[in-house]
Order: C-alpha cells, then sequence, then structure tokens
C-alpha cells in the first residue's frame, strides 16, 4: 500500500441524513480544544475550484453525467482539495476533519455506480496519495436517514436516488470499514444525536490521546 496515513487527517462518511454535519461540530470543538489549528472541510468540495465541480456533480439540472464522468470530476476535485487545502494545512500542523474522502468514492462511485474498485484504487494512488489516519462511519438504515433529510428543500441530483442505489452505497461503506478495521470505525447512528456525538467524540480523544508526541 502506498497511501501516506496522516496522524492529524480525519474524515466522516456515512449516507444521506446519517448525521455527518451534526457531528462534525461535535468533532470541530473536540479539535479546537486541543489548541492547535483545526481545518473543518468537505468533499466534493474544498476549494473554490473543488466547489465549482461540486455544483456541477449535483446540479441535476444537465444531463446526467456517466459513471466514469462523475468518478473523474470527484477525483479532480478531490485532487484539488488535496493539493490545495489538505497537505498545505497537515504541513502546518494543523488538524484536518473533512466531511467526506476516498471512501466515499468506493461506496457511490464503485459499490453503487458499478465501477471497478481497482481502478478507484489506482486514482486513489496517483492523484490522492494520502489517506485519513481515522475515519468514522455513521452507519443508519437507509428510510432513517432518507426521513432525517426530507424536510431538506430541493433534493441535489444524488438525493434523489432511489433506495436501492442507497442501499448499495451503505453495503459498500460497511464493506470499507470490514476491510480496514484498524482505520475505520463504524458508529450506529440511529441512536439519537447526543449518544452518536458522545460516541464519535470518544473515538476522536483516543486517536488524539495515541497520537499525543
Ligand atoms: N442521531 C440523530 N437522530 C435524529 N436526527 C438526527 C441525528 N443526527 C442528525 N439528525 C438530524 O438529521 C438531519 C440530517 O443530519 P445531517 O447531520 O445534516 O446529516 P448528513 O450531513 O450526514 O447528511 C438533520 O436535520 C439533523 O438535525
Ligand atoms: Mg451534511
Amino acid at each position: 500500500m502506498s497511501l501516506h496515513r496522516q496522524p492529524r487527517f480525519i474524515s466522516l462518511e456515512g449516507g444521506e441524513g446519517a448525521g455527518k454535519s451534526t457531528v462534525l461540530e461535535r468533532l470541530a470543538e473536540r479539535l479546537h480544544a486541543t489548541g492547535d489549528e483545526v481545518v473543518v472541510t468537505r468533499e466534493p468540495g474544498g476549494t473554490p475550484l473543488a466547489e465549482q465541480v461540486r455544483r456541477l456533480l449535483l446540479d441535476p439540472d444537465h444531463e446526467a453525467p456517466a459513471a466514469n464522468t462523475e468518478l473523474l470530476l470527484v477525483f479532480a476535485a478531490r485532487a484539488q482539495h488535496v493539493r490545495e487545502t489538505v497537505l498545505p494545512a497537515l504541513e502546518r500542523g494543523a488538524w484536518v476533519l473533512s466531511d467526506r474522502f476516498s471512501d466515499a468514492s468506493y461506496a457511490y462511485q464503485g459499490a453503487a455506480r458499478g465501477l471497478d474498485a481497482g481502478f478507484i484504487a489506482e486514482l486513489e494512488r496517483r492523484v490522492v496519495g494520502i489517506e485519513p489516519a481515522l475515519t468514522l462511519l455513521l452507519d443508519v438504515p437507509v428510510e432513517v436517514g432518507l426521513a432525517r433529510i426530507q424536510g431538506r428543500g430541493g433534493m441535489d441530483r444524488i438525493e434523489s436516488e432511489h433506495t436501492a442505489f442507497f442501499e448499495r452505497v451503505r453495503a459498500g461503506y460497511l464493506e470499507r470499514a470490514r476491510a480496514a478495521p484498524g482505520r475505520i470505525r463504524v458508529i450506529d447512528a440511529s441512536q439519537p444525536r447526543e449518544i452518536v456525538g458522545d460516541l464519535a467524540e470518544g473515538l476522536l480523544s483516543a486517536h488524539i490521546q495515541a497520537n499525543r508526541a
């Protein structure tokens, strides 16, 4: 494996409505308590150019991108995010907390859209090169996550996918977690938000302790 694992790089993963944005706030607070610089970012996005790519990806008003187009746009955004935001922050000694990262491509473009995981891994090696040291996977039954985002207003292109698509996303994430149990920690995110937040913060605190110089 040629990915460089970054001790101060943490990602949050999970399907729509799993509670990533909710947990992110708790984790950002916990990281700020270290006194170190904290950079909170997201994918697709995290730089002005990558945020434009995100808009293209989520816009339902043009023809749907082919699966390979979607994959390459996601990795184009990620390449920019890594070079312009993630690596400079890590080099400054900051903590980087990202709402989604490469695991999302294995779940969405791989498991759900059916693209080859070997090709995704090749892109990851060549254009990303790094991985988080800790990934928290918020796992919820698809119908629970979708019910939570019902009131959100206009659905983007991905949010408008069918239930079977999200079932494949969920299974893809869980398979990733089984293959990398040391890095990816699964949290039952169907529990009340305080409990999910406590579990996430506990895992983060243990990680911070373990990486204290
Ligand atoms: N554990 C939870 N139980 C119930 N509702 C939750 C929980 N966590 C988040 N929510 C609510 O569900 C919705 C989706 O949460 P959000 O954090 O935006 O998910 P995501 O970022 O993964 O799509 C929000 O309205 C949020 O307040
Ligand atoms: Mg969110």
